[in-house]
């Protein structure tokens, strides 16, 4: 069952076939042009499907989406996800994970081909997506030997996948803005992203523990539950009324931010605070969160600026919280620009993001043999030469 967050979140991602404007990738080369080793099969009406696998952390998530050329638009078919919730005060172990992955990756696999294609028992698949890394060791490779398995069982190509990546082209496909500033905010990554030359280049990020872990060891120090998610849950107490506002740590070097020191802080000042009863858990969650925010609106303006862009597209699970959007809108919308956020659909990890970044892979010729077909826990964003995008200078004709 996919958790509810929506409700009141600003969204500006799209839910039916997205059309593709000139201006947002490369042409698309024509299927003749591509090497014989690298065509692939389409459906009795030209569409391209792509299943995507995605595993790296908690969530197992299997999702299939088209390309039609009729219409130069890319369409979300299906999106199922499982995740892991561990007990309260755990986190998610690596073991438990593949295990959890393990145990439901076929059913996922089964409901988001019936769900796609209810009348068809045979749909043609032109290839399968998976995530090749940065993640956990174990829940990837649950995930890579599934996708290797359904590659041989239908026939199709395999595309290796950066997650990071993954959740880039998701975004700007989903709320159609073609060159954002691109923050990035998990419970493994943070980083603030630009694009330049064929690749997403790291501006600024965290230089110790990613914002997803700094909110969910804070979680399980005061005791909130994992269930949906422990930075829900941190949100939710942040949202209460009559809130005290503590001064924490603010660590900004440069373009790079800095969490630990502020969650051993804000762990020292629960201790104390919660037994003699002069603070509550909502004045600390409160406190974080906008001292944590803060920090990465400072970093994303500064990354605008540079830049000389207009748009921010906020991606990852934490992009989900919607006091991030607000503060991160309030900054956009000062400097004249506009804020691309999206709900849990597409924020929390997902197979539909991993079958974008395949498909614009895919049609640009790159394939990944199986031999080949192998997972990485390190796999940085700018290490991925985006070959469907434009170079720097490249004009549309
Ligand atoms: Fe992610």
């Amino acid at each position: 069952m996919v958790t509810n967050f929506s409700t009141g979140i600003i969204s500006t991602a799209k839910e039916e076939a997205v059309p593709i404007p000139p201006e947002f990738n490369l042409p698309l080369p024509s299927f003749t042009s591509l090497p014989p080793d690298k065509q692939y099969k389409t459906n009795q009406s030209g569409q391209t499907i792509v299943v995507g696998i995605e595993g790296s952390a908690n969530k197992v998530g299997v999702g299939v989406l088209s390309y039609d050329p009729k219409t130069n638009s890319y369409k979300t078919l299906s999106n199922p996800r499982k995740t892991y919730i561990p007990p309260l005060g755990q986190g998610f172990l690596p073991k438990e994970t593949a295990l959890h992955h393990q145990a439901h990756i076929a059913a996922l696999v089964r409901t988001a081909l019936h769900e796609a294609f209810p009348s068809d028992r045979k749909p043609i698949i032109s290839g399968v997506a998976y995530t090749k890394g940065p993640g956990m060791g174990g829940p990837l490779q649950s995930c890579a030997v599934a996708a290797r398995t359904l590659s041989l069982l239908w026939n199709c190509p395999l595309i290796a996948v950066n997650h990071c990546v993954a959740h880039i082209e998701m975004g700007r496909v989903a709320t159609q803005s073609s060159n954002p500033i691109v923050l990035y905010v998990s419970g493994g990554n943070t980083q603030v992203i630009s694009y330049s030359n064929q690749r997403y280049r790291i501006f600024g990020e965290t230089i110790d523990i990613a914002i997803g872990n700094c909110l969910d060891r804070f979680a399980r120090v005061i005791g909130l539950s994992n269930d949906p998610s422990p930075g829900y849950n941190i949100e939710l107490e942040a949202r209460k009324p009559n809130l005290k506002f503590l001064e924490l740590p603010y660590v900004v070097k440069g373009m790079d931010v800095s969490f630990s020191g502020i969650l051993t802080q804000v762990e020292q000042l629960a201790k104390s605070g919660l037994k003699n009863g002069t603070l509550s858990k909502a004045d600390l969650c409160f406190s974080l969160q906008e001292t944590l925010f803060a920090m990465l609106v400072e970093i994303t303006e500064r990354a605008m600026a540079h830049c000389g862009q207009t748009q921010v597209l906020i991606v990852g699970g934490v992009g989900c919280n919607k006091r991030l959007q607000q503060m991160m809108e309030d900054m956009v919308k000062d400097r004249g620009g506009t804020l691309c956020a999206m709900d849990h659909r597409y924020c929390i990890d997902n197979g539909a993001m991993i079958a974008q970044a395949g498909i614009f892979a895919l049609q640009h010729g790159i394939q990944t043999e199986m031999k080949n077909a192998t997972c990485t826990q390190r796999f940085r964003t700018d290490q991925v030469h985006a070959i469907w995008r434009k170079p720097s200078g490249w004009k549309h004709t």
